[in-house]
């Protein structure tokens, strides 16, 4: 008997240090102790040999460890079954992970928009450089040091840090990329050229330091202010509706003559005149003209053979207006908040 309770004692302490390690272990435990084979079973065995006046006493006793042997196996069960979802726990209606899903940014989904169309009738896309030397961005441009038309544009100069020459910028419009374009000499040429844009303007809500254009060029043999018209009202069809109403008024680029302004009517009053068109009825939306036949020259093009059109907005005012943003700011602060609200440009 003395002997039974000590090895009870022992059993109880052996137990006691046992701790969760995976299902296959409160498995093993149970086969080990609870079996028909089990230590638990062998005690009860033990039984019969106990002298019968402690029968009773012995009796609690192994009771009692039963029940903590079954403690700890239930124990063990169910912190292994917090490792595995079991079929009683596992709820297939709860709603899975959700991955977050970008979008695309307000600027890039006019742009796209834009280039979608012009790409429909043919105009493929171009991309130049955003530090420019003067050249590209105004000397080509029928823009001669000092002209006073380089004022229209305050430009960011930007110093060569190797040469310290002072004839790099940031360009202030992509008119670049049809000089480059230009360049190449494979004609006919006919392109859009989206990009971002930089001059030197105080920061407002309605202008900023830097914004982006799409400027298209058209280049070949016989084309004329017709065609510009045309392909600039199909443009404004295509995008501001059917039934928009179209003008085209005289204005002056350097690099376009003759060069034209063209608005639209206000599509929030429908042209009976608002804050946002300062009640006129028209809202402007690009500039174009027939390129200059300078311009076609200092790209190496002959302007008696060829001549073409060249147009160009920004993209800012028309995403503006289109999603109802008042601050032009906002769409360079990534506030996600701002941001997630826009899927889609249609
Ligand atoms: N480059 C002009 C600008 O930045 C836009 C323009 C392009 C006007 C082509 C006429 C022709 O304002």
């Amino acid at each position: 008997m003395e002997d039974l309770l000590k090895q009870i004692k022992d059993y109880k302490d052996e137990i006691a240090a046992y701790a969760a390690n995976g299902e296959k272990s409160a498995e093993e435990f149970r086969i080990k102790w609870l079996g028909t084979k089990g230590l638990v079973k062998n005690l009860m065995i033990e039984m019969k040999n106990v002298p019968a006046e402690k029968k009773k006493e012995f009796g609690q006793i192994l009771n009692e460890f039963k029940q903590f042997t079954e403690a700890k196996y239930e124990e063990l069960k169910s912190s292994t079954s917090n490792l595995k979802p079991q079929a009683s726990n596992l709820d297939l209606t709860l709603p899975g992970n959700s991955i977050p899903v970008g979008t695309r940014h307000p600027i890039s989904l006019m742009a796209n928009r834009i280039i979608s169309i012009f790409q429909r009738l043919g105009f493929a896309v171009a991309e130049g450089p955003e530090i420019e030397d003067d050249w590209h961005n105004f000397t080509a441009l029928n823009l001669p040091e000092h002209h006073p038309a380089r004022d229209m544009q305050d430009t960011f100069y930007v110093q060569h840090l190797a040469t310290g020459g002072t004839d790099w910028l940031l360009r202030t419009h992509t008119s670049n990329i049809q000089i480059r374009e230009m360049q190449k000499g494979k004609l006919p040429i006919r392109i859009i050229c989206p990009g971002r844009v930089y001059r030197n303007e105080t920061v407002s809500a309605r202008s900023h330091c830097f914004f982006h254009q799409v400027e298209g060029l058209y280049i070949d043999e016989n084309v004329s202010f017709a065609d510009l018209k045309q392909t600039l009202y199909f443009f404004a069809k295509e995008m501001y509706g059917q039934d928009v109403k179209i003008r085209f008024r005289p204005s002056y680029f350097p690099f376009t003559e003759p060069s034209a302004e063209m608005d639209i009517s206000c599509m929030l009053c429908k042209g009976a005149g608002c804050n946002v068109c300062k009640k006129t009825g028209w809202l402007e939306i690009l500039g174009s003209g027939m390129v200059h036949p300078n311009v076609l020259s200092n790209c190496g093009i002959d302007p008696n053979k060829y001549t073409g059109f060249a147009f160009g907005m920004g993209i800012e005012r028309p995403a503006l207006l289109k999603y109802g943003i008042n601050d032009i700011r906002l769409f360079s602060e990534n506030d996600v908040r701002f941001l997630k609200q826009f899927t889609s440009a249609v």
